[in-house]
């Protein structure tokens, strides 16, 4: 059965690598958007008439309503909403603007709350559907110097957690994507940096852009095979080698501390009577 995958950001990096891939797919009707639509012009060589190329900025409400009744009104349904587009920013705790800091929170954490917000009424009347929400290994591990980046991606985690719980009875997968560095435009023009005093903080992720270890090609593989063949999805998925020993070295040591602090963590409950 045809489905329909909505994907927001696909001018540049993974969204980008997804449309493509999707592109080709007999089983797939495509909705592609970017802010700048002009830069969908990859898709056209595959398009043939199951494409449909959107304007959106996911800050911008209007779009975003628009957009969906657009796909709604030509494709019928949106059965997979990939949450990919958006930002970075680089900079120490103290020394990272606020405007900026808020101008990312819109887009990595509203935008992404919007989009799903707009598409949920359509998921719960067609009683299925998945969202992929695009986290990072920085939703789960954090580093110097990305501090409001992780502020984000952590927001991204608990509201794809909560979410998922909420809709699971309505036959609604929520997939939260958590890769480590991949070869995309993050690091570089999608990342403002802001370092003045800090240097000694400046984090690989920065000096490495377009070295990453990570091939968004293959992510884009993987998403849509675990989407088309893996009927009970898992909620977290870590992309790439640092990020899942990352996840398993964090979560490892996690698990021993808390078991250590058991008994001191439960005496603090009222004594049951
Ligand atoms: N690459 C990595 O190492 C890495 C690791 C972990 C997580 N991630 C996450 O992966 C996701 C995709 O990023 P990427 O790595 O593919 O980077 P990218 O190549 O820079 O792509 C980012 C995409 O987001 C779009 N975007 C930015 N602001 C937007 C807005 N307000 N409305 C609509 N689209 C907007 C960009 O569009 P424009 O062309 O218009 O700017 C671009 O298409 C992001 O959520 C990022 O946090 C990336």
């Amino acid at each position: 059965m045809t489905k329909t995958w909505f994907i927001t950001g696909t001018s540049t990096g993974f969204g980008k690598e997804l449309a493509r891939l999707l592109a080709q797919k007999d089983d797939v009707n495509l909705v592609a958007t970017a802010r700048k639509p002009e830069q969908l012009s990859y898709l056209d060589e595959f398009d043939h008439g199951q494409i449909l190329k959107l304007k959106l900025d996911i800050t911008n409400q209007e779009e975003i309503q628009k957009a969906v009744k657009t796909t709604l009104d030509i494709f019928g349904s949106i059965d997979v909403l990939v949450n990919n587009a958006g930002i970075g920013y680089f900079g120490t705790f103290e020394e990272s603007k606020r405007e900026t800091v808020q101008y990312m929170f819109d887009v990595n954490v509203w935008g992404l709350v919007d989009m799903t917000r707009a598409v949920l009424p359509t998921m719960r009347k067609q009683n299925e559907g998945v969202i992929i929400n695009f986290s990072s290994i920085g939703g789960l591990y954090s580093f110097s110097t990305l501090s409001f980046y992780h502020g984000t991606k952590y927001a991204v985690e608990g509201l794809s957690e909560s979410l998922a719980k909420e809709v699971a009875h309505k036959n609604i997968q929520v997939l939260i994507i958590e890769p480590s560095g991949f070869r995309t435009d993050w690091a570089g023009r999608s990342s403002d940096k802001d370092y003045q005093q800090f240097t000694d903080f400046i984090t690989p992720n920065e000096n490495d852009a377009g070295h990453e270890a990570g091939d968004p090609i293959k992510a884009a593989e993987i998403i849509y095979d675990q989407v088309t063949n893996n009927p009970q999805l898992p909620l977290h998925l870590p992309l790439g080698t640092f990020a899942t020993d990352t996840a398993i070295n964090k979560y490892s040591k996690q698990l021993a501390e808390f078991k250590e602090l058991h008994d001191l963590s439960a005496s603090a409950d009222v004594p049951e009577n």
